[in-house]
C-alpha cells in the first residue's frame, strides 16, 4: 500500500520532538544539552524505557565511541581508576582546547584507600546518569570487577558522589 508506510523509530522520534537545531547534528556543531534531554524524554515515552536507563545506555555508547575515535587518551593507561582520575585534569581540559564552548562537568577525585576511588560529579546540566553509564563502560573496557555506590551530596544541589570499590 502506498502512502501508509510506518515511519522508522528514528524518524518518529525526530518528528515528535521540537528541536531548535531541527534535529540535524554534525560533529563540528554545538547543540544545547536540552535537546538531548528532550530526545531522551520522548524516546522514553515511545519505548517505555526509563529516562535514567536511556541516559546510562547512551553514556556507555559514548565511551565506546571515545575509545574508538580518541585512542591517544587511552595509550599507556591500564586501569579505570587511572583513566577516571584523568578525565577532569586532562581529558576534559584537552576537549575544552578543541571546543571552547563545550559544556563540561567537573569531577573531584579522591583515593581514600587502595581499591577505593571516589569521583564527585558537579554540573549545571544534572546528567549523573550519563556519567554513570560512562563510568560503567570504562570499568568494562578495562575488564575490572568494581562495585559502584552512588549518592546525592546532601546540601549541594547537582553534586553526585560515586564510590568505586574494587572487588
Ligand atoms: C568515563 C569517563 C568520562 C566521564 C565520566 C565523562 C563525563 C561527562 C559528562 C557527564 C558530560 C556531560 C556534560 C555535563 O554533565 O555537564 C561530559 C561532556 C563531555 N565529555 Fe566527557 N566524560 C568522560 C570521558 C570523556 C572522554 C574520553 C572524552 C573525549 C575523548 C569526553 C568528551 C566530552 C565532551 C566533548 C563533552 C561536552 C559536550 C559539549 O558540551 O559539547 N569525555 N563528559
Amino acid at each position: 500500500m502506498m502512502g501508509f508506510e510506518t515511519p522508522r523509530p528514528r524518524e518518529r522520534l525526530l518528528e515528535s520532538t521540537v528541536l531548535p537545531s531541527g534535529g540535524v547534528y554534525t560533529s563540528v556543531g554545538t547543540y544545547d544539552a536540552a535537546e538531548m534531554v528532550e530526545l531522551v524524554s520522548n524516546l522514553s515515552t515511545m519505548t517505555g524505557v526509563p529516562v535514567a536507563d536511556l541516559l546510562q545506555d547512551f553514556g556507555r555508547h559514548l565511551f565506546r565511541q571515545f575509545v574508538e575515535k580518541f585512542p591517544h587518551f587511552f595509550a599507556g593507561i591500564t586501569s579505570s581508576f587511572e583513566f577516571l582520575g584523568l578525565v577532569d585534569s586532562y581529558v576534559h581540559v584537552e576537549v575544552r582546547k578543541l571546543y571552547a564552548d563545550a559544556e563540561l562537568p567537573s569531577f573531584t577525585c579522591e583515593r581514600p584507600a587502595p581499591g577505593h576511588f571516589v569521583m564527585t560529579y558537579r554540573s549545571t546540566r544534572n546528567l549523573p546518569d550519563l556519567a554513570e553509564g560512562l563510568i560503567r563502560e570504562c570499568i568494562r573496557h578495562f575488564g575490572e570487577q568494581i562495585d559502584i555506590r552512588r549518592e546525592v551530596v546532601v546540601g549541594e544541589s547537582g553534586a553526585v558522589r560515586f564510590d568505586l570499590f574494587a572487588t
